[in-house]
């Protein structure tokens, strides 16, 4: 089989400068992965907080954003950042997370002086609504994300969003609902989580719908509601006074047919619809995909009232990328060792293509595949945006490198893995936008800092910045952002 090959571009050689217009690019985060301070100033309880508590690596401290979030702005600055999406962590503003419970001013305070630093800074601001991180108070009442009622928790989410909308709206103008449904579902909270171990989460989050199916069924749907509705509150309610966009930052890391066989193909055509087509499908479609039919009831499906709400709800297409796998074939089985295959095991020269690509990242996100890249980002802008002619948003795409806080700092700093990544996945994206006309009006690297990777604790670190957890929390730019600040000057239209 052919596979296509991306060289590593000079960009400044092959791109006329001012190429790319309009850009929103920039950097990434999320609340619980770098704030910390868990319990200052008012701060509730998080899913996060009671998940981690046990484990010696947790976002007690994290990056200690909430304390220095001004050196974060600096930084921003100084990468020549135009865009910055962080979360709003709901328990920081809204302690005990019901629709009734009080409001913490502290809280916020906080993202009041984090916006208005950004935009004084030129960096316009997207906004996350939910990141991962439920109040633990509604983990307790109805299992938050995975009640098998989900009135209470879109009653509580749409009182949170509008008291966003209604205090942050006037300067942040694009809203993201929820970050990556698709892998919140295998982080869900349900039983599992109480024997919780990092071996148990690579399990679910390998074969999250194993015929056992778990409470992921229930998550994604109700995704899919609360994403609906809160749309439906901001275009009804905020849109036409405030002038901003809302969407839902979807995921998908491509899936290659390993050959030309038909169940090669078909596994990865049933690959895109589980993980992006369950959400992308209703919501840039208004139809549902069947490719969990098999399951029943134990997969809701949407009435034709809740897929009229959830159609149409999105302004942008909002997508994450971190790699890409090949599809050998069994069906109803994805990202199973057997059935989808790193590219590992299967061919190394052709994506190698002469390029040094450093040290693997060895939680679960597979190697650099630009081409994988641009062929999700074809696929996306010709499946879903351009019949809409609305814009893609590349919101997070970045390299991991495991216990990469462990090196000599001067092999930190001088990242040249990461360097060469985000040439080559610029460099594609590039090319997407020459070859295919695609609208993609922005791209954001995971990530501003080394943080907190979930469960994996700080071993995986995917900053342009080093973070020096012993001394002072103190923020070191690696050679990296360096890098993606001279391709953006040179791409970007002034
Ligand atoms: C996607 C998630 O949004 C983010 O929280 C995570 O750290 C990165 N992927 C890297 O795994």
């Amino acid at each position: 089989m052919a596979f296509p090959i991306v060289e590593r571009h000079d960009l400044k050689a092959v791109l006329p400068s001012n190429f790319l217009h309009g850009y929103a690019i920039g950097t990434r985060s999320a609340a619980y992965q770098i704030e910390g301070a868990t319990v200052k100033d008012g701060r509730g309880p998080c899913s996060w907080d009671d998940f981690l508590k046990d484990q010696p690596e947790k976002g007690d401290d994290a990056c200690r954003s909430y304390d220095l979030w001004q050196e974060d702005v600096e930084l921003l600055k100084q990468y020549g950042a135009k865009s910055y999406r962080f979360s709003i962590s709901w328990s920081r503003i809204k302690p005990l997370g019901g629709k009734d419970d009080p409001i913490n001013e502290k809280g916020m305070e906080y993202y009041n002086n984090l916006i208005d630093a950004l935009i004084e800074a030129g960096v316009e601001p997207t906004v996350t609504l939910h990141h991962y991180d439920t109040p633990l108070a509604l983990d307790e009442a109805y299992r938050g994300f995975a009640s098998s009622d989900p009135a209470p928790l879109v009653a509580d989410f749409l009182s949170y969003a509008r008291l966003c909308f209604e205090r942050f709206g006037d300067r942040v103008k694009r809203w993201l609902t929820i970050n990556e449904p698709w892998i919140f579902c295998s982080l869900a909270p349900d039983g599992l989580v109480k024997n919780y171990t990092r071996k148990d989460f690579f399990r679910k989050l390998k074969d999250p719908y194993g015929a056992s199916a778990n409470i992921a069924p229930r998550v994604g749907h109700n995704c899919l509601l609360v994403h609906g509705h809160t749309a439906k509150l901001y275009k009804t309610t905020f849109k036409a006074q405030q002038k901003g966009q809302i969407g839902i930052a979807l995921n998908y890391d491509w899936v290659e047919p390993l050959d030309e066989s038909e169940l090669a193909i078909t596994a990865a055509k049933v690959a895109e619809e589980r993980s992006l087509g369950w959400w992308a499908l209703p919501i840039f479609k208004g139809i549902q995909t069947n490719s969990w039919d098999q399951y029943g009831e134990a997969f809701p499906k949407l009435t034709s009232k809740e897929l009229e709400l959830v159609k149409g709800s999105a302004d942008f297409f909002s997508i994450n990328h971190y790699g890409t796998m090949y599809a050998t074939g069994k069906l109803f089985e994805p990202y199973t060792k057997t059935n989808f295959r790193d590219l590992d095991d299967v061919e190394k020269t052709h994506y190698k293509n002469g390029v040094a690509i450093g040290r693997r990242g060895e939680n679960g996100h597979p190697h650099t595949v630009p081409w994988g890249f641009a062929k999700m980002l074809t696929h996306v802008w010709k499946t879903y945006a351009q019949p809409l002619d609305i814009p893609i948003y590349v919101y997070e795409n970045g390299y991991p490198v495991e216990d990469e806080s462990k090196f000599p700092i001067q092999d930190i700093v001088n990242d040249k893995y990461r360097q060469e990544f985000f040439d080559l996945y610029i460099g594609a994206l590039c090319d997407v936008v020459k070859n295919e006309g695609a609208k993609i009006a922005g791209y954001h690297c995971w990530s501003l800092l080394d943080n907190l990777e979930w469960n994996f604790g700080y071993g995986p670190q995917f900053g342009l910045t080093y973070v020096d957890r012993k001394d002072g929390f103190k923020r070191i730019p690696k050679d990296s952002s360096k890098t993606v600040a001279a391709i953006w000057d040179h791409v970007v239209k002034k």
